[in-house]
């Protein structure tokens, strides 16, 4: 079975085609450098941006391979959630290309789509927590099965990727702040500043806008916006641990209260090396296996939502 998927949800226009577990051909143009001179995403340009990018992506992807449209079995375009108008240029097209080539279509929703980074293997992993870190949102899950979730906490304010997008701006930092503050922090001394960690008691939800106002404070008031390279690393480096021990924390009181020993990670922030090493370390000494994709399946892509495409394709073939 061949599933193209396709992605225009945010600031990525991207088209892949997978089949039977494997990424078969991918084409992704990235927007990153127009928005960066703004400081963030401005969704009127990111739609216009994917109605020029969409057609010219998935020719290439087809082309790659040799692949001829009448090849293909099935399409999984990104529904919800993300910005309205650019969701509406992928919806488009894969609805018409549904339409005309008579094929199945099935809309998938942005963050199930994440969490299918995990499914590349066969067979596919066992049901555990996930985890969805990402621009928008911070999500714990309780996979019950594969297509089966039940949410466990959710962010009260600020998602994770938006307060390090957030914390970069301040710091000075390019737009997407994840990666560049992750690139001055390993220089940096965690130890030199504190920032206080987000405790919401026996929930597992977290926030976010405590800690992004804590940095801006510290900065503004306690170092009178006087700070050197060496300082913005080390409070680089100190902002990362206190954002990610809610993360660990919470994942890892969930794998035991519903006592799973698995916990997937994924979305833009699961790309950060140094939460990576932290997490996989903690679920060592804890006894469950912590999990990330490879990097470029954690940011925004089509293979993760042709391969949500394809189990819900699969599924209604083979129940
Ligand atoms: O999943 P994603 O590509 O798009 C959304 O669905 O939002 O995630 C983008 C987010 C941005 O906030 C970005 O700063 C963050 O992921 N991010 C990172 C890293 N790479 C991307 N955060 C921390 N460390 C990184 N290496
Ligand atoms: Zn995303």
């Amino acid at each position: 079975m061949r599933v193209l998927g396709i992605e225009t949800s945010c600031d990525e226009t991207a088209v892949s085609l997978v089949g039977q577990d494997k990424i078969l051909s991918e084409s992704i143009s990235s927007q990153i450098k127009i928005h960066s001179k703004y400081g963030g995403v401005v969704p009127e340009i990111a739609s216009r941006e994917h109605l020029k990018k969409i057609n010219i992506l998935l020719e290439n992807c087809l082309d790659k391979i040799n692949l001829k449209f009448n090849q293909i079995d099935g399409i999984a375009v990104t529904s919800h959630p993300g910005l309205e108008g650019s969701l509406l240029v992928g919806l488009t097209v894969a609805r018409t290309l549904s339409f005309l080539l008579n094929l199945p279509l099935i809309e998938i929703d942005h963050l199930e789509a994440h969490l299918f980074a995990h499914r590349f293997k066969n067979p596919g992993p066992p049901p555990g927590i996930g985890l969805i870190i990402s621009g928008g949102h911070t999500r714990l899950l309780h996979i019950t099965k594969w297509g089966k979730y039940k949410i466990l906490g959710r962010t009260r304010d600020d998602a994770v990727g938006e307060c390090f997008d957030k914390v970069a701006s301040i710091l000075g930092l390019s737009y997407p702040g994840g990666p560049a503050i992750e690139k001055i922090a390993k220089k940096g001394d965690c130890s030199k500043f504190s920032f206080p960690v987000s405790n919401l008691g026996e929930s597992l939800d977290f926030s976010y806008s405590g800690l992004k106002t804590a940095v801006l404070y510290k900065i503004k008031y306690d170092l009178k916006s006087k700070i050197n390279d060496k300082q913005k690393r080390n409070i680089a480096c100190s902002f990362q641990k206190a954002a990610f021990e809610p993360l660990i924390k919470n994942s890892i009181k969930a794998a035991r209260r519903y006592q799973s020993n698995w916990i997937f990670v994924t979305g833009g922030v699961a790309a950060n090396k140094y939460l990576r090493k932290l997490f996989i370390d903690r679920g060592k000494r804890e006894d469950i296996k912590v999990v990330f994709p490879p990097v470029r399946l954690c940011t925004d892509n089509a293979s993760v939502v042709a391969a949500c495409g394809q189990f819900y394709l699969k599924r209604d073939i083979e129940p």
